[in-house]
């Protein structure tokens, strides 16, 4: 089977490339830089997403059966792409995000209502409102950041299940691993590397649950869906199996560490880590259910919490 990687030089796609080809898969990956920013597996192609006539002639040229899209995240790009290799390949693997969940715009406080109260699965409500990142003001051109003004899974992810080729639709969770570039234990790890103060904790931060998932676990989840035949016209969930609170994540990582410093959780909202949260309704919790992934295609995690959080622990080290 071949496969494609659309943004193979990054954090997800470099983890996708290494668990595809050791199952056997011809893995064909590509970026715009000229040459990969890391070991990749497979062959590096260069190229742009946008440019999706480069891309159906890549389709072509290697006989690709399957696209992996690490990239759909803006409507007008996805649909030229797609309008370029549907009916050309076997399947079409969409990287969506647990962002289209109806939880997530009432925990950014961007609509009202009850939010899904136990876990989260791929039939849960989702948002009522569109382009969430979308601010008051458009972002500068330049900015690296841009394309948030037009980010949004929701629209993609019907576009996805008009194709005529088989597809799949992944909803992620927060993932977390070496290269995370959002470095979502950095409250934690960076305390705990710098100092044996206590790590001071507001109340709502270290009680609330959402999702995680290491890196090459979600990756392992992805590849399981290539060239599946249980996976096509299907969404899955792909998160952690019980995701706990930010309390016990910081022990977790506390214990990984070997950090013996105090954990104390704050009522004052006036502290600087409070400060950064006051914009999220943290008593919404972000619990995503995983199970129909783990009973219909056999996802497990392959790497145990304690060695992903020693393997992000370490990176995070090196990026001080
Ligand atoms: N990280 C999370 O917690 C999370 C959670 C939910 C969903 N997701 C989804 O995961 C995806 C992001 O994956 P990631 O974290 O691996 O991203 P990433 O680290 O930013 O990697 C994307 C790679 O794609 C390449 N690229 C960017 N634009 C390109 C273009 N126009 N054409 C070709 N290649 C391009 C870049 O390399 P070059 O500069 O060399 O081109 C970059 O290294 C998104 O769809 C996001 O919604 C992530």
């Amino acid at each position: 089977m071949k496969i494609l990687i659309i943004g193979i030089n990054g954090f997800l796609g470099h983890a996708v490339a290494a668990r595809s080809t050791a199952q056997g898969m011809e893995v064909f990956g590509l970026s715009r830089s000229k040459t990969p920013n890391r070991q990749v597996k497979g062959t590096y192609l260069v190229a742009d997403r946008t440019s999706s006539k480069a891309i159906g002639e890549i389709i072509n040229v290697y006989n690709i059966d399957v696209v992996i899209d690490v990239l759909a995240m803006k409507l007008p790009d996805t649909q030229a792409l797609i309008s370029e290799l549907d009916g050309h390949i076997a399947q079409y693997v969409m990287l969506g995000s647990s962002d289209v969940y109806r939880n997530y715009e009432l925990l950014h406080g961007l609509a009202q209502g009850t939010p899904t109260s136990n876990s989260i699965d791929e039939d849960s409500a989702l948002r009522t409102t569109l382009y969430t990142y979308l601010k008051d003001r458009h972002r500068a051109a330049a900015g690296s950041n841009q394309y948030l003004d037009e980010y949004d899974k929701i629209p993609i992810e019907e576009l996805v299940r008009t194709l005529a080729t088989d597809w799949t639709i992944l909803r992620l969770p927060m993932i977390y691993g070496p290269g995370d570039k959002q470095r979502r234990f950095s409250w934690a790890i960076g305390h705990m590397v710098r100092s044996d103060e206590p790590l001071v904790m507001p109340r709502v931060w270290a009680e609330w649950i959402t999702t995680y998932g290491y890196v090459e676990n979600v990756a392992e989840g992805i590849a399981l869906t290539i060239g599946n035949s249980r996976a096509l016209k299907r969404v899955f969930n792909i998160g952690e199996v019980a995701p706990v609170n930010h309390l016990e994540w910081s022990r977790r990582i506390a214990e990984v560490l070997g950090w013996n410093g105090d954990i104390e959780i704050s009522d004052d909202p006036t502290i600087e880590f409070a400060q950064r949260l006051s914009s999220l309704d943290l008593s919404v919790q972000f619990q995503i259910d995983s199970r129909r992934i783990r009973e219909q295609l056999g996802f497990y995690e392959t790497v145990t919490i304690t060695d992903g959080l020693t393997r992000t622990a370490v990176d995070e080290r090196v990026r001080g």
